[in-house]
């Protein structure tokens, strides 16, 4: 049987983090993988988190199962944290999930379930496991204009025409903030544009936000989402806790579904236990127990926001401090558009060709498609990856 099998392509993202680990060279820099680095390099777990982990394992009395759809009061902090209260609570079916890729898949899985014929249709670029995800469950797809490699800025006006040709019943999939991997986002006003062409078309809105709290702030990065919620009669959300909690490998994500009315919650509701059982039974416990914690206790919420702000402010601190630096070096302002950018990533809009020079010789990794993970440099970096960009003559 096994015989049958072929070799898989590698994800571009994760195989950077083991050429990354071969590389002998000591002042080796890692701009790849997104995940948020502090400045000597270290992810750390974040205050509130070890608080809420010695509450629990001083407080919990047992490991026995939670329920299919994960424990609620996870399901309800999630909710509030990224709807707010853009949409009524019985409306909204919620899952917990491993992790925001566990709730893209889920997503995927509902959504061949209730319209098997649906397109799903993604930014160009996006984040290479959401093509990936829709091709192995042998889903159709297409793609909308997204990036202007001229300005690197979003190409508003071909997104609004390729979106104006989805059909009826379509799944146009949207970042939620901070854009994997471009780092360019849509204003709030652009946004009430494409609501009002997806309204127009019938489409169903996919939203993964997987990075709230990394770009403009916790409220402001939810804006879309909660656009989008308000706006039509089903839409759906993945959610991911892995960045902005700090704990990605404890795999902790939502799946939600906003439905029409309560009757219509409760079938969906029940139409995502049951993926669950089929795809992992349980979700994983200890991140939903985690991030429930912090969300309902004012204290630990109250440093937790504190210190994801600080992070947030120390990644637009690099951000301009990078601007800045090949401002001077270039003399032009070719490269504002990295302190326009949001969230994590900026996508710097070069070749493969060149993403491998900065690699060969001066030991920079970044995605090929020229994403650069923001969190990876510090004050000392900064200048050294400026350089070689004026070097490499990007
Ligand atoms: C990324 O885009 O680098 C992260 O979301 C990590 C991943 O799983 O790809």
């Amino acid at each position: 049987m096994l015989e049958n099998l072929h070799p898989q392509p590698a994800d571009k993202i994760l195989a950077l983090i083991a050429a990354f680990k071969a590389d002998p060279r000591a002042d080796k820099i890692d701009l790849g993988v997104g995940v948020y680095k502090d400045a000597s390099g270290n992810t750390p777990v974040m205050r509130a988190v070890k608080e809420a982990e010695r509450r629990i394992l001083a407080e919990q009395t047992t490991k026995a199962y939670t329920g299919l759809a994960g424990d609620p009061a996870f399901g309800a902090a999630m909710r509030d944290l990224v709807l707010g209260d853009s949409v009524a609570a019985d409306r909204v079916a919620a899952v917990a999930t491993p992790g925001g890729t566990g709730a893209i898949r889920q997503a995927l899985e509902l959504i061949k379930m209730a319209a098997p014929n649906a397109t799903v249709w993604l930014s160009d670029p996006t984040w290479p496991n959401h093509p990936s995800i829709i091709k192995y469950l042998g889903m159709k797809m297409a793609e909308y204009r997204y990036f202007d490699s001229a300005t690197r800025g979003v190409d508003f006006a071909g997104l609004l025409a390729d979106l104006g040709t989805v059909a009826q019943g379509d799944v146009v999939l949207l970042h939620g903030c901070c854009h994997n991997p471009t780092g360019a986002n849509l204003t709030t006003e652009q946004m009430a544009q494409v609501i009002a062409v997806l309204q127009d078309k019938g489409a169903v809105p996919f939203v993964d936000i997987a990075y709230q709290g990394f770009g403009d702030g916790l409220d402001a990065d939810a804006q879309i989402t909660r656009q989008i919620a308000g706006a039509f009669d089903n839409c759906l959300i993945a959610a991911s806790c892995s960045k902005n909690f700090g704990i990605y490998r404890e795999r902790t994500g939502v799946l939600m579904a906003v439905a029409k009315d309560p009757v219509q919650q409760a079938l969906t509701q029940q139409n995502l236990a049951f993926l669950n059982r089929q795809n992992y039974s349980f979700p994983p416990d200890h991140g939903a127990r985690v991030v429930t914690t912090i969300l309902t206790d004012p204290a630990l919420r109250a440093d937790w926001e504190a210190e994801l702000e600080d992070t947030r402010n120390g990644m637009l601190v690099l951000r301009q401090q990078l601007a800045d630096e090949l401002r001077r070096l270039t003399n032009s302002d070719r490269f504002d558009f990295l302190s326009a950018h949001r969230g994590m990533f900026s996508r710097l809009g070069t070749t493969p060709e060149m993403v491998e020079k900065l690699r060969a010789e001066h030991g920079i990794y970044m995605v090929s498609d020229s994403r650069l993970n923001i969190a990876g440099l510090n004050a000392t970096t900064v200048p050294i990856l400026a350089q070689a960009i004026v070097s490499a003559g990007i």
